[in-house]
């Protein structure tokens, strides 16, 4: 089935938050930041700033009813600066005018004096410093000091990658308007809706049932609005409150990428251990998240690194710690993959290391290391239905890696320029909220008496097509045409208590709470067609089982009959049959107990192998990918098209964060990456000359909706491939003027500039 926006899509009639009709009255807020990165504040002058004709108010802290404070696990987050300063771009006041324009001008006349203090950016010495958000935590399996002893073979190392700027294509933004009894309604541009409505309650200090929060859809969130989005809409909520008046902010590009947090950046070292087998035997690594000025989601982000530390690989004696670092950035937050993929770029380093300082090739210790089913992770879970082989044997088996290395390797013989490398990138990602009470949702379905159906859920549309997914689970349960079913607005008065869209499991979870709701209207519905196919029986004998709706007809034993379903909705309806219905679902099975760090968190993990190859231009340090082909678990997939898209954009915004995409803050705190023009993400010339998506046959999971496994995050992984490749070329480089490998450092982005420096280093 083809998205069902599309066409809207395609030929721009999509809403967006910008796109909202804005009532008359509408007032313009506008975010004045702080202009360093930890100062105290000694004065705020806003009065130049009060005198623009057109201004109608500034805000600052002391106009906050309830709480200034946003922090949603720790309470350490100011919305509106008090006394202190902490990160470049903190929110200080927020100018209401008439006009963005007025806004503007009004902004550049606002003064502050401040009493600057010591700025930390870095991770390690936030460390030092005592600086920590959370107390460390540990993951252990087996016990690695002993294991030492068994190697043939131990290295040490230390990998670094870089934070990402989310660059959605809708900035962040809501608009807002009171309405009646105190109330409010916030047009919000979130992944959470709850969060969104939560926060405003704190802030303005209100039950939650005056805040109303409604989102039609976003452009692009990838993490970035899980959280983070609860701001922005907090404040205009605020304004809307205290003025009594429509307001809208939409984020100017620039002030989204100084005030938001991206992805976490991370500095870490690792231990591998190895027996003559190339069995890894033992794997230690510490983990230096730079979380930014306040907590976030800080801490959900770095257990999900220590869950992924290991990746697809079973490794008996394991030892990860990981410290959530507090520095003078912007707070960092959610991000595709939230964690997991630094994680995982920490043990390809370390075998990267190995296959490099013993001249053999990492895929080979890949390919040894990989989990087995029944296999334990080091939190605990038993690994079941484990596709980690098959998806690398078939990947192996459809591209040929050692025809493809043989290739590669003519290839450089004959070239003295130009270098190829290859490098395997197997992934193995779980599937479930870290934090095991997230894990449920619920949907409202009406079935409207012409038969036609609106649907409702906590799912958050923002491009990854969990709209389309939603109308085909509510089509497949009543089996009628998707053009019946229409997708609501997401909102809070209609579906409450809704966790964030995100950790690619907002199909999964407001799916099944459709399917659920859908199938207790059928009940109902296949009830009365028994009674109304069999009259003379009383409501007691009716034989509801005997009945069956395919493709809109109703069927009694399997025979058709004179029925289908909008006659049959139609009686339902003058019968006084109820046509509504709320779902919860709540996923089974998982638990985890953070005082021993053991558990089973995921519903299941998603597995799949890429081949990555690139061409490095060995003069100037530039590179292209040639290719990227992958084997991809994605169980019974659901929509070919939602989901091929997935690992597409997937793969092409993880080798974004792993080559060309650098976030620079000057040792002052301040954001140097800071537009369009000094922060490169991939465009079309960068996406792999050739993309290759093979899909692992399997069954599916029962767990996933309609056995078709969640594609939001995993794929991203796959891009951490392109780092290796490109380091493989480097080396072939080096290899051929004598010069050996030792200095080779693991550091993302891989940007020329830093290709270069490896290639004559
Ligand atoms: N795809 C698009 N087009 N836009 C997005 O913002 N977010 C990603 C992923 N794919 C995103 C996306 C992230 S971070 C997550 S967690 C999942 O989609 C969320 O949606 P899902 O749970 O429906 O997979
Ligand atoms: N993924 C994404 N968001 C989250 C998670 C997670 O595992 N836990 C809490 N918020
Ligand atoms: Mo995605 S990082 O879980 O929003």
């Amino acid at each position: 089935m083809k998205n069902v926006d599309s066409a809207f899509h395609v030929t721009g009639r999509s809403i967006y938050l910008d796109d909202i009709v804005v009532q008359q009255g509408t007032l313009y807020a506008l975010p004045y930041d702080a202009p360093s990165a930890h100062a105290h504040v000694k004065k705020l002058d806003l009065s130049q700033a009060m005198a623009v004709p057109g201004v109608v108010r500034i805000l600052t802290y002391k106009d906050v009813p309830g709480e200034n404070q946003i922090g949603g696990i720790i309470p350490d987050e100011p919305l509106f600066v008090e006394k202190e300063i902490h990160f470049w771009g903190m929110p200080v006041a927020l100018i209401i005018a008439t006009s963005e324009d007025i806004a503007i001008q009004a902004r550049k006349l606002i003064t502050i004096d401040l009493e600057e203090l010591t700025v930390i950016t870095d991770p390690r010495e936030a460390r030092a410093r005592g600086e920590l958000i959370i107390p460390p935590r540990t993951f252990k399996l087996g016990d690695t000091k002993k294991a030492w002893a068994e190697c043939a073979h131990v290295f040490e190392g230390r990998a670094d990658t870089n934070g990402q700027e989310h660059l959605y294509i809708e900035t962040q933004g809501a608009y807002a308007y009171p309405t009646e009894h105190g109330s409010i309604r916030i047009s919000s541009s979130t992944q959470g809706p709850t969060a969104v409505q939560r926060t405003v309650a704190r802030v303005l200090g209100v039950p939650m049932h005056k805040v109303e929060v409604d989102v039609t859809r976003l452009g692009g969130g990838f993490g970035g609005k899980e959280d983070q989005a609860s701001a922005w809409a907090t404040v205009v909520a605020l304004a809307s409150f205290l003025l009594k008046k429509p307001v809208k902010l939409a984020m100017h590009r620039m002030d989204d990428m100084r005030m938001t947090g991206k992805r976490h950046p991370y500095s870490s070292d690792f231990k591998i251990g190895l027996d003559k087998d190339l069995k890894i035997v033992a794997y230690e690594a510490t983990f230096h998240q730079n979380a930014g000025a306040s907590a976030d989601l800080s801490p959900a982000v770095m257990e999900r690194t220590l869950f992924h530390a290991t990746n697809s690989y079973f490794v008996p004696n394991v030892e990860v710690t990981a410290y959530c670092c507090r520095t003078n950035l912007p707070p960092n937050t959610a991000f595709r993959g939230f964690g997991g993929p630094q994680g995982m770029f920490v043990i390809e380093s370390a075998i990267a290391k190995v296959a490099q300082e013993l001249g053999v090739s990492a895929r080979e210790i890949q390919r040894r290391n990989l989990m087995q089913e029944g296999s334990e992770f080091s939190y605990g879970q038993i690994a079941e239905h484990v596709n980690a082989t098959p998806a690398w044997e078939l990947a192996d088996k459809t591209f040929d890696f050692d025809t493809q290395q043989a290739e590669i390797d003519t290839f450089n013989a004959k070239s003295e320029t130009h270098k190829k490398g290859m490098a395997i990138m197997p992934i193995c990602f779980g599937i479930s909220f870290t934090n095991t009470p997230m894990n449920h949702a619920r949907a409202l379905v009406h079935v409207y008496q012409d038969g036609s159906v609106g649907v409702s859920t906590g799912a958050v549309e923002m491009g990854q097509g969990v709209n389309t997914k939603m109308v085909q689970v509510a089509a497949q349960v009543f089996s009628i045409d998707p053009s019946r079913v229409k997708l609501e607005s997401t909102n809070t008065t209609r579906v409450a208590n809704t966790s964030p869209s995100a950790a690619s499991a907002t199909a999964d979870l407001n799916g099944k709470a459709l399917e659920i709701a859908c199938n207790a209207i059928l009940d109902r519905i296949k009830e009365k067609a028994s009674r109304m196919l069999d009259p003379g029986s009383s409501p007691g004998q009716a034989r509801p089982e005997a009945i069956t709706i395919v493709n809109e007809a109703v069927l009694n034993n399997g025979q058709s009959t004179d029925l289908d379903w909008q006659q049959l909705i139609h009686a339902c309806h003058w019968d006084r049959v109820n046509l509504s219905e709320s779902g919860h679902y709540a996923t089974p099975e998982i638990h985890f107990d953070k005082t021993k760090e053991k558990g089973h968190p995921f519903a299941y993990h998603v597995y799949g192998t890429a081949a990555v190859m690139v061409t490095v231009d060995c003069i100037r340090g530039t590179y292209v990918v040639d290719a990227v082909k992958l084997v991809h678990d994605f169980g019974k997939r659901m929509n070919d098209a939602v989901d091929i898209g997935q690992v597409e954009g997937g793969v092409v915004q993880g080798l974004g964060w792993m080559t060309m995409e650098e976030i620079v803050y000057n040792d002052k705190g301040r954001l140097l990456s800071n537009a369009l023009s000094t922060y490169k993400i991939p465009d079309i010339h960068s996406v792999p000359k050739e993309l290759r998506i093979e899909t692992l046959p399997t069954d599916g999971h029962p767990m996933a909706i309609r056995r078709g496994k969640a594609t939001g995050e995993p794929p991203l992984m796959y891009g951490i491939g392109v780092y290796f490749a490109i380091q493989n070329a480097v080396i072939a480089f080096r290899a051929e003027r004598g010069e050996g490998v030792a200095h080779m450092v693991y550091s993302a982005p891989y940007t020329p500039e830093r290709v270069l420096m490896d290639l004559y280093g």
